[in-house]
């Protein structure tokens, strides 16, 4: 994290294990990969071959449905926590908007990848309710950056089909970033090759919130009976309720945490976390996560046998 403890703990509100560890000194936690072990491919040259083949041999087509189970090897939808940027900039001796800038490199190459390797979905943890703690000229810096990415990518992105959706408290901010923000999701609303979704002044309880809210006051309006309120209703107020549910979460940076994201969506999410610092990590950085992600069992609460369809020979059901 960044040089003061206060930035330190911005992000999610929860203290580091060291603050004299940095992300070359961090030994790999339960190891998913680290940087020593990244494929030495440059993101433009990176193929998704492999992946496309195994969607084409995948049991079923994605679900539209976003709570309909997933045996997929093939993610329909990542969330990615890009942790990092501040102790990249400091390795660097250089201010933690560096290692923003730096970070919005790695934006780019995230979207590159999803879209080449036919990722339906990507959202992008960009600023949580708690950042606005942040020292505030890293808070502007981070605004101005938000302000200038949307200036310059858009365009780009509209042509390559791909969706913008900024979810979170987007009212909180100045209001030409708001309106750019607005004008930036109706633009590209019909877009339908990749949907980009950017979480900033986001936290997961305020959408859980936000959506009890919302629910409520369409029981008021007597346009929902509270009875009919059940799992699948109440996730059409949530956030991304169009999407399929995470498929894969990813964090970077080396920490193991959620820190308040997408705490609905993430309920059989996969999770996969990596010591690689934000702004390193690469088209092979994504393909080692969704490589881990491919070898994972899913089992939304069956018995190993029953998801590998042996449950009837299995030595669990004796004759
Ligand atoms: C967390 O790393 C990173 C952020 C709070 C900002 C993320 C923003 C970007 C990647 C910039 C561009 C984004 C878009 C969508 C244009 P940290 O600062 O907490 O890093 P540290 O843990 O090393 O201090």
């Amino acid at each position: 994290m960044g040089s003061s403890p206060s930035a330190a703990t911005a992000m999610d509100g929860e203290k580091r294990p060291s603050e004299a560890m940095d992300g070359r000194e961090r030994p790999a936690l339960r190891a998913t990969f680290s940087q020593r072990e990244k494929a030495n491919t440059s993101w433009p040259n990176f193929q998704f071959n492999s992946l496309e083949c195994r969607l084409k041999h995948t049991q079923s087509p994605p679900a539209s449905n976003n709570v309909e189970p997933s045996t997929l090897s093939l993610p329909r939808h990542i969330a990615i926590v890009m942790d990092g940027n501040g102790r990249w900039a400091r390795q660097r001796h250089r201010p933690r908007s560096f290692g923003h800038r730096a970070g919005q490199k790695a934006v780019r190459a995230a979207i590159e990848s999803c879209l080449k390797g036919g990722i339906g979905a990507l959202t992008l943890f960009a600023f949580s309710s708690e950042n606005w703690q942040r020292p505030p000229q890293e808070v502007s810096a981070l605004m101005e950056l938000f302000l200038k990415a949307i200036d310059r990518e858009v365009d780009e992105l509209h042509g390559y089909g791909v969706r913008i959706r900024f979810i979170g408290g987007l009212a909180a901010f100045a209001p030409a970033l708001h309106e750019r923000m607005r004008r930036a999701m109706a633009r590209t609303e019909g877009n339908a090759k990749l949907a980009l979704n950017i979480a900033v002044n986001y936290g997961g309880r305020w959408d859980i919130a936000n959506a009890a809210k919302t629910a409520a006051l369409a029981v008021q309006r007597g346009e929902l009976a509270a009875d009919d309120i059940d799992e699948q209703r109440f996730a059409t107020f949530m956030s991304l309720s169009d999407l399929p549910s995470v498929d894969l979460f990813i964090r970077t940076g080396g920490e193991q945490r959620i820190s308040n994201f997408l705490l609905w969506q993430l309920a059989y999410s996969e999770l996969v976390f990596s010591d690689v610092l934000w702004p390193d990590f690469d088209a092979a950085c994504l393909q080692q996560a969704v490589d881990e992600f491919a070898r994972r069992e899913r089992r939304y609460g069956r018995t190993g046998a029953q998801v590998a369809g042996t449950s009837g020979n299995s030595s669990e059901n004796p004759p």
